[in-house]
């Protein structure tokens, strides 16, 4: 029987943290949602039982549920994504980190002085973190209902045994995960969230996501 993972999402009360846990309601993940606020983790993970049923879910603060994890998912807003790096700095250690964050500005990206909100974290974190970009473009209307194709999820990174794990990781929740690259690409993928955003809105969507053709098509 393959071992239980430990997965904590940082801020996983919010939007992103509550549809991942609708694809990681099965055996052989124990998904922990950490919250800035124990109490407010708990009430969620009461919430995601009663509609999810069989998972393995744990309601914690940051900081506990970032140390009982494996794998640990930043799914904060950007004006929390670096105090709370700083605040889990200890934690974090050698984790295999995925970073979701996108900076955006009242719904618009904007580059951060480290060039992206990647570089920030490894800036904060140091370089030898094994520090993994992922989940940016994804659609948390297609991750909530586990039978939704989902997008194709670019990640990026300059670990190349974590971005191995983390592809393997994405797998479980359905996603196919294509290597595009280093840190430095960060940048681009996460102001592709953007474009996202404005395609949404002018196309009365909810869900636009992006699909890399060329690839694995024979
Ligand atoms: N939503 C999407 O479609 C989507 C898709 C891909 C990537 N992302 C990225 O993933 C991240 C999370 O997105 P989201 O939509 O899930 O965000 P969200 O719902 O607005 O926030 C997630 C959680 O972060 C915590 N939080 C809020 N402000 C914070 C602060 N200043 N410092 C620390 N924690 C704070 C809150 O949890 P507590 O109050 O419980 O601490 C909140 O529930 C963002 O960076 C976003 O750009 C989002």
């Amino acid at each position: 029987m393959e071992k239980e993972i430990a997965i904590a999402i940082v801020g996983g009360t919010g939007n992103l943290g509550q549809a991942l846990a609708h694809r990681l309601a099965f055996p052989g993940v124990k998904l922990i949602i950490g919250s800035r606020d124990h109490e407010k983790a708990k009430t969620v993970v009461e919430t995601l039982r009663k509609s999810l049923g069989n998972g393995s879910f744990d309601g914690k603060s940051n900081q506990e549920a970032v140390r009982e994890a494996e794998l640990v998912v930043i799914a904060v807003p950007y004006e929390g994504h670096a105090p709370m790096l700083m605040e889990l700095k200890g934690e974090l250690g050698e984790k295999i980190i995925i970073d979701a964050v996108v900076p955006l500005k009242k719904g618009k990206p904007f580059t951060p002085p480290a060039g992206s909100a990647l570089l920030e974290a490894q800036e904060i974190l140091g370089r030898e973190t094994h520090l993994v970009g992922a989940l940016h473009n994804i659609s948390v209307v297609d991750l909530q209902q586990p039978d939704a194709p989902l997008g194709d999820i670019l990640v990026c990174g300059d670990n190349e045994q974590s971005k191995q794990k983390v592809m393997e990781f994405l797998l479980k929740i359905g996603a196919r995960a294509l290597d595009a690259g280093p840190a430095s690409n960060a940048y681009i993928i996460e102001g592709l969230t953007g474009v996202l955003i404005q395609l949404n809105r002018k196309y009365k969507s909810k869900h636009a996501s992006v699909k890399i053709t060329g690839i694995g098509e024979g």
